[in-house]
């Protein structure tokens, strides 16, 4: 048997018929950027998510640093976030002009810490941005604790958890902005790229709106802006796959389980931590070596052996040939978990369509590495 990683196929032929449907009447429209397609799956956001507003643009990384425009930062101002999360969150803070300043993570559930986050904060902190790390929101009461105190704007990087809830809060509820990628990959995601941005500000809504439009809101009226919208053919699809986005966290969820219950007592690893009450979405599952120097051993060990595992990311940002590339940076030390995180790391196969035998193959793979050490 071969576990693969990812499953966009078996995804579209089991709900064929409404993604073609919905493809058709773009195609049929007419309209295919800015048309009737986006403002419906727009709506459509915005109902699911609870905001008031909901804007599609290019990616998750334009809806960073769009929302980091639209809320007046730039050069000078310093963002906190993840040591340990994709490289875009670093990038986009960049790309706004702003410093990045890199902060460890909890030691169980790898979300930021928000005592680094505390330490961290300096006279140029204007915004938190915590990343809700591979499936899991990050403790935003207690990040909302923190900004209230400093006056600081919260930008949520849901990239990896559209669907996720904390114990007594929503994604959004807590914070400035939430933006969101929807790149192929994530557990809401196009045959494509795409992303979004919601909110209850209504000022980050206009701002957002004509920053993706050549700084146009009217027909031949025009600011300095950029062009990052969401096609139409990319909102069709996610329309049709956000009427099933709660099904498929529950069967991640379900696979998670069984990835735990499978896995315990694995003395080589440790598992996944999610923190009591959370909706977790295991956008990814996401195992450590107890020893990093394990790790690769592993990884080489279970692709051999067909199971498609890879890792999520093995290069810390402030690890990466080069950095900070002249970027501006800063990075708030101690990062050893972050660190620990990047050299332990391994992803096993996660995705709705993931069968039941498939996850007990990998789970016995997995427990056999030992006796084929
Ligand atoms: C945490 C995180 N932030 C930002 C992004 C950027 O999204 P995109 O690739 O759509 O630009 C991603 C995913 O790619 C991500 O995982």
């Amino acid at each position: 048997m071969k576990v693969p990683f990812y499953g966009h196929v078996r995804q579209y032929q089991n709900i064929k018929a409404e993604i073609d449907a919905n493809m058709q009447e773009v195609l049929m429209s007419g309209q295919y950027v800015q048309g009737p397609m986006l403002k419906k799956f727009e709506e459509e956001l915005a109902a699911y998510t609870g905001a008031k507003y909901a804007i599609g643009v290019g990616n998750g990384t334009d809806a960073l640093w769009l929302t980091f425009m639209a809320l007046g930062l730039g050069p000078g101002d310093e963002l906190i976030t993840n040591a340990n999360t994709f490289f875009a969150t670093a990038e986009a803070i960049w790309i706004a002009g702003c410093t990045a300043v890199l902060v460890d993570c909890d030691e169980k559930t790898r979300c930021i810490d928000p005592a680094a986050v505390r330490k961290a904060i300096s006279k140029r902190t204007k915004s938190i941005v915590p990343v809700h790390l591979y499936g899991q929101c990050a403790p935003m009461d207690e990040i909302r604790k923190i900004a209230d105190e400093y006056g600081l704007f919260v930008i949520e990087d849901n990239a990896q958890a559209f669907d996720a809830r904390g114990k007594n809060f929503k994604i959004g509820e807590l914070s400035d902005a939430v933006c969101t990628s929807f790149i192929i990959q994530k557990n809401l995601g196009t045959f494509g790229d795409g992303g979004a941005i919601w909110t209850n500000h209504q000022y980050i809504n206009d701002i957002v709106r004509k920053l993706r439009n050549h700084g146009s809101g009217k027909r031949d009226v025009h600011s300095p802006g950029f062009n990052s919208r969401l096609d139409d053919l990319h909102a069709g699809i996610l329309s049709a796959k956000l009427k099933h986005i709660a099904k498929w966290s529950d069967r991640r969820i379900e696979i998670a389980k069984k990835y735990d219950a499978g896995l315990k007592g694995c003395d080589f690893l440790d598992l996944p931590n999610a923190r009591p009450g959370y909706r977790h979405v295991y956008h990814l599952y996401e195992i450590e070596t107890k020893n990093p120097a394990d790790r690769d051993v592993l990884l080489a060990y279970l692709n051999k052996n067909d199971i498609d595992a890879k890792t999520h990311y093995s290069i810390a940002i402030h690890k990466q040939e080069g950095f900070p590339w002249g970027k501006p940076t800063r990075l708030g030390l101690p990062l050893t978990n972050a660190e620990k995180n990047a050299s332990s790391c391994i992803s096993l196969p996660m995705f709705p369509e993931l069968t039941d035998e498939e996850v007990a193959f990998t789970i016995q793979v997995v427990r056999d590495w030992p006796k084929n050490k």
